[in-house]
């Protein structure tokens, strides 16, 4: 399984990422299930990659606005292909990583508190199921959607936290 993943010393992974033309073509379609393939093996035993859960387009140099989330969560699969994502509600309670995020497309550690909201809703085209959809996630599984959401905004993860208290915590957030 060959995708080359970009580091964030590439340009792809600073700029704003562009509305996918819709419908879906059938070249992204394909670059979808490369890319939710591709997490899925970086998970298995032997896998030769560094195991991840989401994976954004720009992290394989196509500055358009479409990610894959591949993780289990309290024994369920989630598999997402999204589309042209929009988060549409947030809570005001935060939340963290304990040990903090990491991303395929960053060797360096990066030790600090990446402050999300708890709970998000999302609308968008959902290419695994083929139509368009309204989708609320708590926890963790909002954290992962947040990070991949950031990378179509040419976002890191380090840049959210606090260069100058890094492991400071916010009034109404919660470790996960
Ligand atoms: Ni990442």
């Amino acid at each position: 399984m060959n995708l080359k993943i970009l580091k964030d010393t590439h340009k792809s992974l600073r700029e704003r990422s562009v509305d996918v033309h819709m419908p879906l073509s059938h070249e992204y379609e394909k670059t979808l299930n490369l890319m939710s393939r591709f997490l899925k093996e970086s998970q298995s035993e032997n896998s030769k990659v560094r195991a991840g859960v989401g994976l954004a387009a720009p992290q394989i140099g196509i500055n358009k606005r479409m990610f894959v989330i591949y993780l289990e969560h309290e024994g369920k699969l989630i598999n997402l292909q999204l589309v042209n994502p929009k988060i549409i509600e947030t809570s005001a309670k935060k939340c963290y990583l304990k040990n903090g995020e990491g991303c395929l497309s960053v060797d360096e550690r990066h030790p600090g508190l990446v402050h999300r909201h708890y709970r998000i809703k999302i609308k968008a085209y959902n290419a695994v199921n083929k139509k368009e959809e309204e989708l609320t996630f708590t926890g963790y599984p909002a954290i992962v959607i947040q990070h991949e959401y950031d990378h179509l905004e040419g976002i890191l993860f380090y840049d959210r936290i606090n260069a100058f208290n890094p492991l400071a915590t916010l009034p109404n957030e919660i470790e996960i």
